[in-house]
């Protein structure tokens, strides 16, 4: 049975717009010594666009290295999971209170998560609660199949990942979380989803907002859009209304590409559609 919670203080009034946000998922690729390099040639022409807050998530061991490389820059670190435990002997995990030491982020219940490692909405959110409690900021990836977009499931789909995942999470909270709509059979297949598509979804995503907490909760949440998004295709998703940044896969690995969808998203500020 989800728990609605309405409790906690009053989060502060919206901002203004919200930072958009691009998140770079590089999955399980690259050495630390790989990772550190590709962190080096990125960094600078990163740190050009104040606007716009980028995140880098490599494999956990690369964190504590690349942390001391972007200490006096404003790029930020993210994990790509964790466990929900603070300690104990769960062998082979890792915990939020180990990763709040090197990064700000943890993506949770990324679809690679729940097929691969049979993660279900109960289990992230537990993540999402533990991330919360020791200060991370949750990125809670969401997204339906193309077997249940054909069957017009999506919406039951998405508003049931969003309400388990935000169970028992006070309104406080749930305004400092990330939800990134990643359909997955845009995913790493080149097909990006359209950029109304995209933002259809992310709109229904804030109306579950809404209907979960209230109107200025929804106004502070950020929305992404993820799946086969490149340098190409970046600015059509980021001038849509509800989608507030992009947690991208392949094209974070590049850092020609990565930079590239980080300025035209900086670029789209000014162009974003009401
Ligand atoms: P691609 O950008 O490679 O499609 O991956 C998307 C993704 O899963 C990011 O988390």
């Amino acid at each position: 049975m989800v728990q609605i919670n309405r409790g906690g203080n009053v989060p502060p009034p919206p901002p203004a717009r919200r930072v958009p946000l691009i998140a770079g998922n590089w999955k399980m690729n690259l050495t630390v010594d790989e990772s550190l390099a590709l962190i080096d040639e990125m960094l600078e022409d990163l740190d050009a666009y104040e606007e716009v807050e980028t995140v880098i998530c490599p494999p956990f061991i690369a964190l504590f290295p690349a942390m001391e490389l972007v200490e006096d820059s404003g790029i930020k670190l993210g994990a790509q999971n964790m466990f929900y435990k603070d300690s104990g002997a769960y062998t082979g995990e890792i915990s939020p209170l180990m990763l709040r030491e090197v990064c700000d982020y943890v993506i949770l219940g990324h679809s690679e998560r729940r097929l691969y490692f049979n993660e279900n909405d109960e289990d992230i959110n537990l993540k999402v609660k533990a991330a919360l409690k020791d200060d991370l900021t949750p990125i809670i990836a969401v997204g339906e199949n193309l077997a249940q977009r054909e069957d017009n499931l999506t919406a039951e789909i998405i508003s049931n990942q969003v309400e388990i995942a935000l169970n028992d999470v006070n309104a406080y909270d749930a305004s400092s979380v990330v939800i990134a709509y990643e359909p997955l059979w845009a995913i790493g297949t080149g097909q990006a989803a359209s950029a109304e598509t995209a933002n259809e979804v992310c709109k229904f995503i804030r109306q579950t907002i809404v209907r979960l907490y209230d109107q200025s909760v929804a106004d502070r949440v950020r929305i992404q859009y993820g799946g086969s998004v490149n340098p190409a295709n970046i600015s059509d998703f980021m001038c849509e209304s509800d989608i507030d940044g992009a947690l991208v896969g392949g094209a974070s690995l590049k850092a020609a590409d990565f930079v590239k969808i980080v300025a035209r998203t900086q670029e789209c500020i000014p162009r974003k559609k009401k």
